[in-house]
């Protein structure tokens, strides 16, 4: 049998420059002292407003400029957040996109992963930047696949699903080529990979701290938001489902008690 296991230093690392737009279109300078003024304001309006158009504009077009910005945006919510939580709970679920498909998971996903961080404190609190950052691009490689798969209303066919499955590696490309942390990249490398060895792609590595909580809450975020192809997943349904994954040794036990705990503080 064909061994398809392969490690991250198998990647090619110039492999991203085909995913990287050549030019720098975006400058996040300026959006970002607009965010934090929105935040010095408390205009709660403008601060949905700049974090979508920042996300929407990066994913449209990643570079690696734009996405050395949006980690000073996220840098920018990890201080507010620390200040006043409720800014996060304004963007859950509440903000509206050109594009909802992946930008809008992303942005719940860094908003449930930051408040994941500061409710388990430890390591999760003093890296939450690294985390947030890490759920905001975890998907980053979606950006590459096409809307025909991305938003098809259906099952995928087989060569489809495989097509979907390569995100991870795409997302560890482009992220490896920017200066960020390296952890972020590992996580979006390995987020849909599950402690029994299932899921995608097959690695000789252990799985991150970092992936191992995007995993979570990348599932949850999945099964209680809208999406085309299925029924919305009542909370404690999603909750069910992952615990059943927790018993088959397929997520963290200890990380799920903590993120199913940080929800039952503010319900989304
Ligand atoms: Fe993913």
């Amino acid at each position: 049998m064909k061994d398809n296991t392969i490690c991250i230093g198998d990647l090619a690392n110039d492999e991203y420059k085909k995913y990287l737009t050549s030019e720098n279109k975006v400058t996040l300078i300026q959006q970002n002292q607009e965010l934090i003024n929105a935040f010095e304001s408390k205009d709660n309006q403008s601060i949905k407003d700049i974090i979508i158009n920042i996300v929407e504009e990066t994913f449209s077009e990643p570079s690696s400029s734009n996405i050395e910005g949006i980690a000073d945006t996220v840098k920018i919510l990890v201080e507010n957040y620390a200040i006043n939580p409720d800014v996060m709970e304004l963007l859950y679920n509440n903000i509206t996109a050109k594009d909802s498909t992946t930008s809008l998971h992303s942005i719940n996903v860094m908003a449930m992963t930051l408040r994941f961080c500061y409710y388990a404190g430890g390591q999760f609190e003093s890296e939450v930047e690294t985390y947030a950052l890490a759920g905001l691009l975890h998907d980053i490689g979606k950006t590459q696949i096409s809307d025909d798969i991305l938003k098809a209303p259906r099952r995928l066919t087989e060569e489809e699903t495989q097509k979907m499955q390569e995100h991870p590696v795409i997302g560890y490309n482009i992220l490896n080529s920017c200066k960020i942390d390296a952890k972020i990249a590992n996580a979006a490398y390995q987020h849909h990979q599950k402690l029994d060895g299932s899921g995608y792609p097959k690695i000789k590595e252990e799985i991150s701290k970092t992936a191992q909580v995007l995993g979570i809450i990348d599932c949850y975020e999945a099964l209680t938001a809208c999406r085309p192809y299925k029924d919305t997943k009542i909370l404690s349904a999603a909750l069910k489902m992952l615990r059943k994954n927790v018993d088959e040794g397929k997520l963290n036990k200890h990380i799920f008690k903590d993120f199913e705990d940080s929800l039952i503080r503010i319900r989304y």
